[in-house]
């Protein structure tokens, strides 16, 4: 990608990352992302005919990636949930400039669909695992299957020929901080990367307290206790976790600090809805429209030029600012994280 094409938005940061959410509904009820008690059987989901069709989605990568972007990561709701993925996996591999899929997944359907999603070209996959005590990991997604199934999922994943494999587990205070030691000694050694994440406050339903979030010093506090570990750089500029490495070899692990250091000044994602909004910021209250505009005929060089616009005028630092008054964010209707993925 030439500097020439690549648009900056008025922080003079570039777009590189997509977060492409396929399908808002999920098979889990996770405390921290969708309650049950929030989200129930008579749940507003999208219809199929308000979600992005593959050839829509292709067509806008294809701008997307005119324009900066050459990494895309699947999100949902759960991404496996949408049918036909590895079409749509085979169809990205096609954009030119796009050089990274990678996908956030619940791993309960990871099993299944493991072979033929790296046949379609699928990157790298990352499984969220919060415990592997079956009560609690029940207690944190809201009651559904067992640790066992996404554990064989990740064992299907390398099985496939995965080799950058992470786990991402949120630190609830109160549910699961006695799983931290346990997920460690499951995945110490074997190339697979677990990051610990503290629980944010995205969107509205999720009941977020601040006495839950388990701040990063504080794990790795707790985490030295019983391994030694030292900090490691970062891979590439806008990396979301800061990296730890064992000191025995035991390999790496990470945190994503979105609460107690917020990592806003060199993001470079933005994020498409499954009905084809437009989010520059997880916190986002509002999103850019593009399914209209791909419904009402417009040509790609008019969907080039909203979607540069719309990063054109972001100024979105919302973890940085969220307690400085700076930003009336908190008290608006947040975008579910659903809606656009972790
Ligand atoms: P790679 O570095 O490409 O592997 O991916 P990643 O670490 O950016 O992706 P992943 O989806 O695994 O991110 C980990 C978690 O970090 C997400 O589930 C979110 O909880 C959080 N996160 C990711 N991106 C952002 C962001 O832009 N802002 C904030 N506040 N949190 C984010
Ligand atoms: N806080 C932190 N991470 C969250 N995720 C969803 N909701 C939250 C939240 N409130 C992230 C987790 C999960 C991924 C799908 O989304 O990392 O693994
Ligand atoms: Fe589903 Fe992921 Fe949200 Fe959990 S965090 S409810 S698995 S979309
Ligand atoms: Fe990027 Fe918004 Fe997250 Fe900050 S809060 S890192 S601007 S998505």
């Amino acid at each position: 990608m030439s500097e020439e094409n690549t648009v900056k938005d008025q922080l003079g940061r570039p777009m590189r990352d997509l977060r492409l959410s396929v399908i808002d509904r999920c098979n889990f009820r996770c405390t921290y992302c969708m309650p049950a008690d929030e989200v129930g059987p008579d749940f507003p989901w999208l219809k199929k005919s308000e979600q992005l069709s593959f050839d829509e989605m292709i067509r806008l990568v294809t701008q997307f990636s005119k324009l900066g972007v050459e990494k895309i990561r699947l999100t949902g709701g759960e991404p496996l949930l949408r049918s036909d993925l590895p079409e749509l996996v085979s169809r990205l591999n096609a954009v030119p400039g796009i050089r990274d899929i990678a996908m956030t997944t619940n791993g309960i359907l990871l099993s299944r669909y493991a072979q033929a999603l790296r046949q379609a070209g699928l990157d790298r996959v990352t499984v969220s695992l919060d415990a592997l005590d079956k009560t609690i990991f029940r207690k944190m997604n809201g009651g559904f299957d067992s640790p066992q199934q996404v554990l064989e999922g990740i064992d299907a994943a390398k099985a496939a020929g995965f080799g950058n494999l992470k786990v991402n587990m949120v630190v609830r205070r109160d549910m699961n901080m006695s799983e931290i030691v346990p997920i460690i000694e499951e995945f110490r050694g074997s190339r697979v990367v677990v990051r610990f994440i503290e629980y944010m406050d995205v969107g509205n339903v999720n009941h977020w307290e601040r006495d839950q979030v388990v701040p990063t010093a504080e794990l790795i506090q707790y985490i030295s206790n019983h391994w030694k570990i030292e900090p490691v750089a970062k891979h590439y500029t806008g990396e979301v976790a800061d990296r730890y490495r064992f000191s025995d070899g035991g390999g790496e692990i990470g945190f994503v600090s979105s609460i107690s250091q917020p990592f806003c000044r060199p993001c470079n994602r933005s994020r498409l809805s499954a009905d084809g909004k437009l989010y520059t910021c997880l916190f986002a209250t509002e999103g850019a429209d593009l399914r209209t505009q791909l419904r009402d005929g417009s040509s790609d060089e008019e969907l080039h030029n909203s979607i540069r616009q719309v990063w054109c005028d972001r100024n979105d630092q919302y973890s940085q600012t969220r307690w400085g008054g700076e930003t009336k964010q908190e008290s608006k209707h947040k975008i579910e994280m659903f809606y656009i993925g972790g």
